[in-house]
């Protein structure tokens, strides 16, 4: 549809130019990261998407911790960013770029765990319903999700309301960005084909969700 396409261009412009202009701006992992790392350990995990990869902080983590890294994001410039940091380190990963909304480019059932920090919200509702589906559908039965999402609006400036929940910001760098807020029911009814483990508030007032598919 002619509306989701240009979601997506926007979505790449928006990130392609805070990373320009910014660089990393994510350097060190989310601080739930060594638990879920330890988790993984624990669960003999292998293979790993992280799903908005960015610039990689988590591909880095992830690869660095001895895990297969698969990372997938949009923006041409957070690839450059990921690319260069990996080489940095002499690390590996297996990277894509192409937007979450589409058929991810993974077989069914391939990942031990998929990883998506700060990412499924920008989209409207119905995308981020199509892109748990995918995430369900890659990844393993029994396999572990760990994904945060906002909680509040949190910026400044004008939003346009597309739909309940979902706004998109009409000044800034995030302009034309849509950012959907999610409320914890509505996190337990997306999730439903899993089971929740654990969901919580981090320090910047993003639900977090540890789930196993079930
Ligand atoms: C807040 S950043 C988080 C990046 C990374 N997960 C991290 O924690 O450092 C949001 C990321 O989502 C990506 N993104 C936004 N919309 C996307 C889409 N439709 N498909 C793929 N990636 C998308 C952006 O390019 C950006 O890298």
């Amino acid at each position: 549809m002619n509306a989701g396409k240009n979601d997506r261009k926007r979505s790449v412009n928006a990130w392609n130019e805070i990373f320009r202009q910014q660089g990393r701006v994510f350097a060190e992992p989310h601080q739930d990261m060594p638990r879920i790392v330890q988790l993984l350990k624990e669960r003999g995990a292998r293979a790993i998407l992280d799903l908005g990869s960015g610039t990689g902080r988590h591909v880095v983590y992830l690869a660095r911790s001895g895990f297969s890294v698969f990372g997938l994001d949009n923006s041409p410039e957070a690839m450059r960013l990921t690319r260069q940091w990996l080489a940095d380190e002499g690390l590996e990963a297996d990277l894509q770029r192409q937007s979450m909304a589409e058929k991810l480019p993974y077989e069914d059932a391939f990942f031990d765990a998929v990883v998506s920090v700060q990412v499924i919200h920008h989209a409207d509702k119905a995308t981020i319903e199509k892109v748990v589906r995918e995430i369900s559908r890659v990844l393993k039965r029994g396999g572990l999700l760990f994904v945060t999402v906002p909680k509040l609006m949190n910026q400044g400036g004008r939003f346009e309301q597309v739909e309940p929940g979902t706004f998109i910001p009409l000044d800034g760098l995030e302009r034309g960005l849509p950012h959907h807020y999610f409320t914890p029911d509505e996190l337990r009814e997306l999730f439903v084909e899993f089971d929740i483990i654990d969901l919580h508030l981090d320090a910047f007032d993003h639900y977090c969700l540890s789930a196993f598919k079930q």
